[in-house]
């Protein structure tokens, strides 16, 4: 296959990417626990292999339990100091962050790239959506909003203010192993807390590259240790322990279904706050109003971008039956013209998965697929030869599927696409909603009744809801999560930054009287 690119030394960083990765290991084993200038690492070293050829990566030394109380101690510290930095201030501190990412976009993104196997382009997209969200944030310092409220009392002042929360908990997955900590990182930092990562042991690199590159900003202005603080962990141990700890009042988690149920229970437990944003399950819908070459476009990027690995990924496509044909012929033209390989390489559509693990998951599911009575139409192999024998490399598939397969109820992190037929409109929403997760959705139409049917309470259950987009690729203004077992938290933009706050509700009385509220008499002698 001619399309399929393949070269030796594949996963080699470019100079200045790896003038970045020597820096960052001066000499030695990259630490995976630190607030700043402080802290060594004592848990195991973990020896990653790039998903591009299984060369080795540079390894992380992750954090031991003691580690992670250490940190956490410092976390709470700094955050003494860090809540009485006026909020513009802090958004200073944001902007110069910002301007860090910006200098550095092209190596960061690389070393993305080679850890978990993004394009270039994309990977250079998530260094953006993390400068976006430090603008977004710095503005967002001036306007941390509190409403008043008037008062059924003469001379009363009721109004609403925004305390900062305390040290956060941010639990990232590898397939946005940078943006999703920017989400809530940077939203975080403004609203006056500090922060604690614990970023996925298979994309520690990119965490500490980050972290390395945004300390010096810290310090340079003269702030303690453990504002931001990284935690790598080498199992699920500091994850628990982060569930469990008292001292962060917010957990904000990414990743699996089955992870967000623990983490929900031990800080439910102690009644802290969780901010979850866990598995998707991404239908759209194609109407015989549908303008077909917009659709196949987005539909593409959205199931075959980052190899089918984004939380958004389009899964399921409900295509009317009249239609059927036309579409899939369409769509299987456009696959064809993809090219796999090496993600370093500019021409490259689709990279690796993340390891063999995730190649095997995806032959399961479509074993589990064909058992259940649905059909391959497309694709769906295991790719070898050149650079494809690290065996990290598949086609994208096509299948065709009905709605109520079991298969198509869960999420597998891969390139497949499940395409329904429907006939009446009511019949493809209620198919959309008829899975357990609710992230992202939307509808290809020209029509706009069948749009407005859609977004109406009878249409799209999840957290977001698109006409003539595809359901990746979200812009960071918005706030971002969905419904069921995604979680429902919302990250982000919008006011998605109230969750890292806690809210304070006062009332004043200069009235030199002291009426009582709901006209209650109360005169003692
Ligand atoms: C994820 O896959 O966890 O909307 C996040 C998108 C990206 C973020 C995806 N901005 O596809």
């Amino acid at each position: 296959m001619d399309r399929m690119m393949g070269s030796g030394d594949a996963s080699r960083f470019s100079k200045a990417a790896a003038r970045l990765i020597e820096r960052l290991a001066e000499g030695g084993v990259l630490d995976g626990a630190a607030s700043g200038t402080a802290g060594r690492a004592r848990g195991d070293p973990l020896g990653r292999r790039s998903p591009i050829d299984l060369r080795p990566l540079p390894p992380v030394r992750s954090a031991s339990l003691q580690d992670y109380r250490e940190i956490v101690d410092r976390a709470c510290e700094a955050f003494n100091t860090w809540r009485s930095v006026p909020a513009p201030k802090r958004g200073e501190i944001v902007r110069q962050i910002g301007d860090v990412l910006r200098r550095h976009k092209g190596e960061l993104a690389e070393v993305v790239s080679v850890e978990v196997g993004k394009t270039q382009t994309e990977a250079e997209g998530e260094v953006q959506e993390m400068i976006d969200m430090a603008d977004f944030a710095v503005g967002l310092s001036r306007m941390l909003y509190g409403l008043t409220m008037p008062s059924e009392r003469p001379g009363h002042r009721i109004y609403e203010q925004w305390h900062p929360l305390g040290p956060v908990g941010v639990i990232t997955a590898f397939n946005f192993p940078l943006a999703v900590w920017a989400w809530n990182a940077l939203i975080a930092l403004v609203c006056g807390d500090t922060v604690v990562w614990k970023p996925s042991s298979k994309a520690a690199l990119s965490a500490v590259a980050a972290m390395r590159l945004i300390w010096p900003v810290l310090e340079r202005n003269r702030l303690p240790d453990g504002v931001l603080n990284l935690v790598v962990g080498s199992g699920p141990s500091i994850g628990e322990a982060m569930a469990r700890d008292q001292r962060i009042p917010l957990v904000s988690a990414t990743g699996s279904v089955p992870m967000g149920r623990q983490v929900a229970v031990a800080v439910g437990a102690r009644l802290g706050r969780t901010l979850l944003e866990l598995g998707g399950n991404n239908g759209v819908i194609v109407s015989p109003n549908a303008d077909l070459e917009l659709t196949v476009r987005a539909v593409v990027f959205g199931a075959i971008g980052t190899a089918g690995q984004r939380c958004t990924s389009i899964r399921r496509v409900l295509v009317h039956a009249d239609l059927f044909d036309r579409f899939f012929a369409s769509l299987a033209r456009s696959y064809q013209q993809i090219r796999i390989g090496n993600p370093l390489e500019e021409e490259i559509h689709m990279g690796p998965l993340i390891d063999v693990q995730a190649v095997k998951a995806m032959q399961a599911a479509l074993g589990h697929l064909k058992a259940q009575g649905g059909k391959i139409l497309y694709g769906g192999q295991v790719l070898s030869g050149g650079i494809f024998d690290a065996g990290t490399y598949v086609t994208p598939c096509i299948a065709e599927a009905r709605a109520d397969l079991p298969i198509l109820k869960t999420e597998t992190f891969a390139p497949i696409l499940y395409l329904i037929r429907f006939r009446t409109l009511g019949e493809a929403v209620a198919a959309l909603n008829s899975v357990p997760q609710g992230l992202s959705s939307a509808i290809f139409t020209n029509h706009v009744v069948e749009a407005e049917e859609f977004l109406s309470v009878r249409g799209s259950d999840c957290g977001i809801a698109n006409v003539n987009t595809g359901t990746s690729g979200a812009e960071i203004g918005g706030a971002f999560g969905g419904e069921k077992d995604t979680g429902g938290g919302r990250e982000a933009g919008s006011d998605a930054w109230k969750a890292y706050m806690r809210r304070q509700t006062v009332t004043i009385n200069w009235s030199r009287r002291m009426p009582l509220a709901q006209g209650i008499e109360f005169y003692p002698g």
